[in-house]
C-alpha cells in the first residue's frame, strides 16, 4: 500500500530516507527552508555526495513519486505520516540543540487538519518526543489527533543508500496501536530484516546507545593500537583475533585516527549528558573521547619525528573527508590536522576525491595552503605525505611515481592503508598507527640510511 509521506529536512537523513521510501513506491513531499536546496533537489541534483543517491533521485521525481517544496503546509495536509529529519548539533555543552526540533513542532502544530502520525528520524536525546508532543498539544489544542513516534535510522555516509534499502533491522518506537500499525504498514512489505517493536523512548534511547557503543569499539581499539606500538605488534592481527569472536564482532575494529562525522561524537556527547543529569556515572565514556581527542596529536607526533623542523618543509596531505566516500568534513581529523601543520609553518598541498571545497571554504588558500586536484599534483616535490582518509583511489596509487615526484620518501598513514613491509620495499620511510613491528623495522631502516 502506497502512504503519503511528508520530510521536514533534506540532509543525509531525510533525503536518503525520502528518495528510498520513493523508491519503494510511497508519495514523498520533502520541505527545505532554502528554496535554493529546494531548486537543487528539484532539478535532480543530490546536495551531498552519495553514492547512488543521484540515479535514485532523478528516477523518483520523474516517476512523480517524489516532490521538494519550502510550503509546510503542502507537505503536511498531503501526509499521513511526517518525518521529523532536522539536525540535532551539538550546543557549546555538549546537549543536543533541539532547536530544530522544537521549530518543526511549531509549525506543524497550526496546521494539523486530521490525524497525523510525527515521527522522529533525527538523532535525539531520550524523551524529545515528550516535548515534541507537548509543543504541539499547547499550540494546537488538546483535541488535535496525532501521536508522535521514534523510528531511528541507521545509515553510515558513504553507504547511505545501500544501508536504507537494505538495513540490518528496523526500529519503531511507538506508545500506541494506531502509531505502531502506521509503522508496520510503511516497513514491513518492503523491508525483510528484523523490526524491533519498542516504546518511544526506548527507540530514541537505541540510537544514542549504538552511535556511543561503535565510538567505544573504536576508542578501545585505538588504545590496544597504543600498546601494540610499544610491545611490537599489529593491531590490525590483534583485532582480527579478536573479532572472530561472534561476541566480539570483527566490525569496528580499525585504528587510526579515531572516530570523526558528525554522529558519533556528537551523539557520544549527548548521551553522556543525558546520563549526567540523570545521575550516571559517565567516566567510561570520558575516556572514549578523552582516548578519541588524542589521536591526531599521536599522528602530529609522528609527522615531527619523521620531519624535525616543520618549518617550511612541504607535506602533501591526502585526504580531507571524515571518511571514505563522502564530501563531509564535519568533525574530521583534517580539521585539526590542517591548521596545526599550517602554524607549524608547513607548507601544505592538500587534495582529497570529493570534499576539498568543503575545507576550503574553512580554510581559504594562502601562500602556505594549496588546495590541488590530484593526488600526484599534491605529492610533487613533497618531503612527506600524510594521509588522513581511506579513500580507495589512496589505496591504488602508482607508489613508483609516488615516491619519483616526492623530495624525500616518507609516508604518515593515519589510517593504516598499507602493509608496512611492502611500502618499506617500494622505498618509503612509513609510519602509521599500531604497527609496532613496522615502526621498529623503519627505524633500523633509518639507522643503516
Ligand atoms: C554513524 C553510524 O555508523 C551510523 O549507523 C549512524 O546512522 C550514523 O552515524 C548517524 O547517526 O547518522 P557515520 O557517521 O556515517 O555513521 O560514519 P561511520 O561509518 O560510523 O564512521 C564514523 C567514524 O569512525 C569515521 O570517522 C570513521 O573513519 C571512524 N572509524 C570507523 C574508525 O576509526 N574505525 C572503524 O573501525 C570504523
Amino acid at each position: 500500500m502506497s502512504m503519503r509521506l511528508g520530510f521536514f529536512g533534506t540532509g543525509y537523513a531525510g533525503l536518503v530516507t525520502s528518495v528510498g521510501l520513493a523508491e519503494v513506491g510511497h508519495t514523498v513531499t520533502a520541505i527545505d527552508k532554502d528554496p535554493d536546496i529546494v531548486a537543487r533537489l528539484s532539478d535532480g541534483t543530490p546536495t551531498i555526495h552519495e553514492p547512488g543517491l543521484p540515479e535514485l533521485l532523478i528516477a523518483n521525481l520523474e516517476a512523480g513519486r517524489l516532490r521538494f517544496t519550502t510550503q509546510a503546509e503542502d507537505a503536511v495536509s498531503m501526509s499521513d505520516i511526517i518525518f521529523l529529519c532536522v539536525g540535532t548539533p551539538s550546543r557549546a555543552d555538549g546537549r543536543a540543540d533541539l532547536s530544530q526540533v522544537e521549530e518543526v513542532a511549531r509549525t506543524i502544530a497550526p496546521l494539523l487538519d486530521d490525524y497525523k502520525l510525527i515521527v522522529e528520524k533525527s538523532t535525539v536525546p531520550a524523551r524529545t518526543a515528550y516535548w515534541i508532543d507537548w509543543t504541539i498539544r499547547r499550540l494546537a489544542g488538546s483535541e488535535c489527533e496525532f501521536d508522535v513516534a521514534s523510528n531511528p535510522e541507521f545509515l553510515r555516509e558513504g553507504s547511505a543508500v545501500r544501508d536504507f534499502l537494505q538495513p540490518d533491522r528496523i526500529i519503531i518506537g511507538a506508545d500506541t496501536e494506531r502509531a505502531r500499525s502506521l509503522l508496520l504498514d510503511l516497513y514491513e512489505p518492503s523491508f525483510h530484516c528484523p523490526i524491533v517493536m519498542t516504546s518511544v523512548t526506548t527507540a530514541e534511547l537505541i540510537k544514542h546507545v549504538a552511535n556511543t557503543f561503535l565510538a567505544s569499539k573504536i576508542s578501545f581499539i585505538n588504545m590496544v593500537s597504543d600498546l601494540c606500538e610499544e610491545l611490537g605488534v599489529d593491531v590490525a592481527t590483534v583485532a582480527k583475533g579478536i573479532g572472530l569472536d561472534p561476541r566480539i564482532g570483527s566490525h569496528f575494529l580499525h585504528a587510526g585516527l579515531g572516530f570523526g562525522g558528525s554522529c558519533l561524537p556528537k551523539d557520544l556527547s549527548a548521551l553522556m549528558k543525558v546520563a549526567e543529569d540523570h545521575g550516571v556515572d559517565v567516566s567510561l565514556l570520558k575516556e572514549v573521547e578523552r582516548i578519541n581527542t588524542t589521536r591526531v596529536d599521536r599522528l602530529l607526533a609522528k609527522v615531527e619525528r619523521a620531519l624535525w623542523v616543520m618549518r617550511n618543509k612541504v607535506i602533501a596531505v591526502l585526504g580531507v573527508a571524515f571518511k571514505a566516500d563522502t564530501d563531509d568534513v564535519r568533525g574530521a581529523p583534517s580539521l585539526a590536522v590542517v591548521p596545526r601543520l599550517h602554524r607549524a609553518g608547513a607548507v601544505l598541498r592538500v587534495y582529497d576525491p570529493a570534499a576539498v571545497r568543503n575545507l576550503e571554504r574553512l580554510y581559504p588558500p594562502d601562500d602556505r595552503l594549496t588546495y590541488m586536484e590530484s593526488a600526484l599534483e599534491a605529492v610533487r616535490d613533497a618531503h612527506a605525505l600524510v594521509i588522513l582518509t581511506d579513500w580507495d583511489e589512496f589505496r591504488s596509487l602508482d607508489f613508483d611515481r609516488v615516491r619519483s615526484l616526492m623530495r624525500t620518501p616518507i609516508i604518515v598513514d593515519g589510517r593504516n592503508l598499507f602493509e608496512p613491509a611492502e611500502m618499506q620495499a617500494t622505498g618509503f620511510e612509513y609510519y602509521s598507527l599500531g604497527r609496532g613491528e613496522a615502526t621498529f623495522r623503519t627505524e633500523r631502516q633509518r639507522v643503516r640510511i
